[in-house]
């Protein structure tokens, strides 16, 4: 019996991300390029059996993320609006950080289309809510990590898949 986290699923986000925009060089003010990833569309849907049930779709929403000067990893920045099929606002935001791989760098460039499975780059993205709705105020009551892969769509735009976890802490007999 170990002290530390449990994680459980609880979230599919998918978005539709269309062709980025590199804001420049890597000379910005954070010391590293950004990108906007423009979300055109997205769901957020609960997974069976997770406490809070969510039927949603994301509108209103970017990724910013910053890629580090060495190109070696990009820490995501996302904010968007959820919708849920009962008619509540939520709000989520991501961050997190991110390894670059080659191919990463080819299916948001458009130069080849690729369908990378779930850990082929590693991938870990806090993500939070914030809603004063009564029905959905868990979200923002929990911890959530997820990890993101993505899909060619064709013309650089993708879809972006986030598995979220929620954290819990482990029960245990561990004592200090
Ligand atoms: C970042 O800037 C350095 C120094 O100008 C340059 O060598 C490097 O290629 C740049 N990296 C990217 C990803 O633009
Ligand atoms: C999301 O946008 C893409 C690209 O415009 C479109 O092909 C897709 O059908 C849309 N999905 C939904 C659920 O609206
Ligand atoms: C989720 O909501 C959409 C409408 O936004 C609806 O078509 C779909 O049946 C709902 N799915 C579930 C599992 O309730």
């Amino acid at each position: 019996m170990v002290a530390f986290l449990d994680l459980v699923p609880a979230l599919i986000l998918n978005l539709t991300v269309s062709t980025i925009f590199p804001i420049g060089s890597n000379e910005t003010s954070t010391g590293g390029r950004v990108i906007v990833g423009p979300i055109v569309n997205g769901t957020l849907q609960s997974e069976p059996g997770f406490e809070t049930l969510i039927n949603a779709t994301i509108s209103s929403a970017d990724d910013w993320p910053t890629i580090d000067p060495d190109g070696l990893h990009q820490r995501p920045d996302l904010r968007g609006l959820v919708t849920t099929d009962d008619g509540e606002f939520v709000e989520i935001l991501a961050t997190g950080i991110q390894t670059i791989i080659p191919e990463l760098n080819q299916i948001i460039t458009g130069e080849k289309e690729l369908n990378l499975p779930f850990g082929t780059f590693q991938s870990v993205i806090p993500v939070r809510f914030v809603t004063g709705t009564p029905k959905y105020k868990n979200l923002q009551d929990s911890i959530f990590i997820g990890s993101e892969t993505v899909k060619s769509l064709g013309g650089g735009a993708f879809l972006a898949g986030v598995r979220i976890s929620k954290v819990y802490s482990a029960k245990t007999n561990v004592t200090l």
